[in-house]
């Protein structure tokens, strides 16, 4: 085979890669986006390379400058990666064997692209979990800034889309926080799960070479080493638990962003969309869509499909690494950018939208909501629940018949339904009433939202996320 045919790996070929085979399998497209990671690994590696009594002190100096000048030239794009040299790792390395020949033929001693790739991937995995998490505290506190501005708006709750008992708007955005909370723990923990360095695995069996895997992990930001080298290699739960992160945080965007889409329709008209982030019917004059927040309920479905390519990527996979988990890093990358995309947009949407406070609060007086709190006021008289359910039934079928809400009622038509009746249960009846009794940790009640806001505010101002 012609030498300069020749792939790093060719020896004991005799044959040259098919072409059709090369651009099958090549990554660069897109692995490219870990050359920093890659090359601040390998720095770290000439370093350790000394202490292994690999590398002279000046051979590392000689790799470790020339490894920062190719950084530099990918960054500015004066460097060509090649589809032909397969993946990142052997772009570089060529690069780096380019440009000082003999010694930069010695850094991959000890290591393979198979620790190697898989460090790569774990430091990508650890700045993104940073980045997503800065992008949700800044949602959460889109979040904060609306529930206190609208504390005391008054809106129909719902179950089953159907008006249940009335809430304050304040403490409906507040739950939207509370899931944002979760989310961050899940990618703080996708994080700290991906916090482990895996080089000195070797291929599969570890290395003979005197690594100091420690140090290396020190020096690469990881606190702590991989303990097994076959699981080392071919571990990819931690993109999974991105992944999976990710897809529960697709969720709650995805269902906020639905009820967005029906609170902005003309039947609802609960909310306005800034014009900023609608757009127009190349049809219908009169047509104003929330595309934004349709996109971003849309956008739900590539991290789901993500999820399961990486799920089934690993269920048939024999230790340790096998190829297949090059196809890791699509479903990853994309991943987190549409993470990024969608926690960034949706932020700027959510802080424009105007909420139509008096349609909300006219919604919450309408269909009996506070039903419930006439039943309790009967049961606080002595009258067993499933009875003051009863009796509450049949109001709310009278006021149906005579198209009248409970709040209308005299005590002298209450009174005909049961006796256990007094004065004092209009008091019950207002929605102001319903919300305000509900004061009780994690309750409606204002003073309560109050509460979950102040709190909000403190965690997202402590550092701990
Ligand atoms: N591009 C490969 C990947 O992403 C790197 C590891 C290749 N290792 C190998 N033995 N062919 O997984």
């Amino acid at each position: 085979m012609a030498e300069k045919n020749k792939k790093a790996w060719g020896g004991r070929f005799r044959e040259p890669l098919a072409k059709s085979a090369e651009e099958f399998s090549s990554s660069v497209a897109y692995d490219r986006r870990l050359f920093k990671q890659d090359i601040v690994q390998s720095i770290a590696y000439a370093r350790t390379l000394v202490k292994a009594q690999v590398l002279s002190v000046a051979e590392s100096k000689k790799i470790i400058k020339a490894l920062e000048e190719i950084m530099r030239g990918i960054e500015w794009g004066r460097l060509v990666l090649k589809t032909e040299l397969e993946d990142i790792h052997m772009n570089i390395e060529a690069l780096l064997i380019e440009k000082i020949g003999e010694t930069g033929k010695k850094l991959h001693a000890g290591r393979s692209r198979n620790d190697q790739v898989v460090t790569d991937v774990r430091m990508y995995v650890k700045y993104e979990v940073t980045e997503i998490v800065l992008l949700i505290k800044r949602l959460q506190s889109v979040l904060l800034d609306l529930a206190e501005k609208h504390i005391k708006v008054i809106m129909p709750g719902y179950t089953h889309l159907q008006r249940a008992q009335p809430v304050l708007l304040s403490h409906h955005l507040m739950a939207y926080y509370e899931m944002l909370q979760r989310d961050k723990d899940r990618f703080l923990a996708a994080g700290k799960e991906a916090d482990v360095m895996t080089l000195g695995s070797g291929a599969l069996a570890g290395t003979g070479f005197d690594i100091d895997r420690e140090a290396l992990a020190k020096e690469l930001g990881f606190s702590k080493i991989s303990k097994n080298s076959l699981d080392a290699v071919s571990d990819r739960d931690f993109i999974v638990s991105f992944v999976s992160a990710a897809s529960l945080l697709m969720t709650h965007i995805s269902r906020f962003s639905e009820e967005l889409v029906i609170w902005s329709t003309y039947e609802f008209n609960f909310v306005e969309i800034s014009d900023r982030y609608s757009t127009g019917s190349s049809i219908m004059p009169q047509k104003k869509n929330p595309d934004v927040a349709e996109l971003c309920r849309g956008k739900t479905a590539r991290v789901f499909g993500n999820l399961i390519r990486l799920l089934t990527l690993l269920k048939g996979l024999p230790l340790a690494y096998n190829r297949d988990l090059q196809e890791d890093k699509e479903p990853l990358f994309d991943t987190a950018d549409t993470a990024r995309g969608v926690l960034s947009i949706f932020a700027e949407m959510l802080a424009t939208v105007k909420f139509n406070a008096e349609v909300m609060t006219a919604a919450a007086r309408k269909g009996f909501l506070t039903a419930t709190d006439l039943a309790y006021y009967l049961v606080r008289r002595g009258v067993p629940f499933r009875e003051a359910h009863s009796i509450v039934g049949k109001i709310v079928a009278y006021c149906e018949e005579s198209n009248m809400q409970l709040e209308y009622l005299s005590l002298t038509q209450l009174k005909q339904f049961s006796p256990a009746f007094t004065y004092d249960v209009t008091r019950v009846l207002s929605a102001e009433s319903s919300i305000a009794s509900r004061d009780i940790t994690g309750g409606t009640a204002a003073s309560r939202v109050r509460e979950a806001i102040k709190r909000g505010r403190k965690d997202l101002a402590s550092n701990k996320a």
